[in-house]
């Protein structure tokens, strides 16, 4: 499975805690795109794609949700709902987010700028392509 969970270094003490992201470094690529999703609620799922080539580092800034991640061969589940937790995950893999908490906010690092006809949405494609390119 082309993914994994990366612990981040906390700079914390009584004021509060800090956390530093930077490419190459403690995020395995350069940093081409930052997002967020914020406002969510628990009703709606949303991902349901994989990238042809695209890495991410996903962080719950605040709140949780819960990650479904396949390969095509296996699929796994997984909550984030740490700050100092990113979920890393590579190219050809499969999300799907679901459980939002209210209010959940994830920020997603990219390593490449965003670019649509790289996504691949439709799951029987995706399984296609998997089979293909192996
Ligand atoms: P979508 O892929 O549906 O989000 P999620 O992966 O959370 O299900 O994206 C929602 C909309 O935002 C869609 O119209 C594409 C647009 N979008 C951008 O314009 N730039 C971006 O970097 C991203 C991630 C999405």
């Amino acid at each position: 499975m082309n993914y994994r969970l990366i612990n981040m270094k906390v700079f914390g003490d009584e004021r509060g805690k800090l956390i530093s992201l930077e490419g190459n470094k403690n995020i395995p690529f350069e940093i081409k795109r930052v997002y967020y999703i914020y406002d969510t609620i628990p009703d709606f799922e949303r991902g349901k794609h994989a990238h042809k080539n695209l890495e991410q580092i996903i962080i719950a800034i605040d709140g949780s949700c819960q990650f479904v991640l396949d390969d095509g061969k296996r699929r796994e589940e997984l909550w984030l709902n740490r700050p100092d937790v990113g979920l890393y995950i590579g190219k050809n893999m499969w999300r799907e987010m679901r459980h939002f908490s209210y209010g959940c906010k994830l920020m997603i690092l990219a390593s490449e700028y965003y670019d649509e006809k790289e996504y691949i949405r439709d799951y029987d494609k995706f399984i296609e392509e998997i089979n293909t390119s192996f």
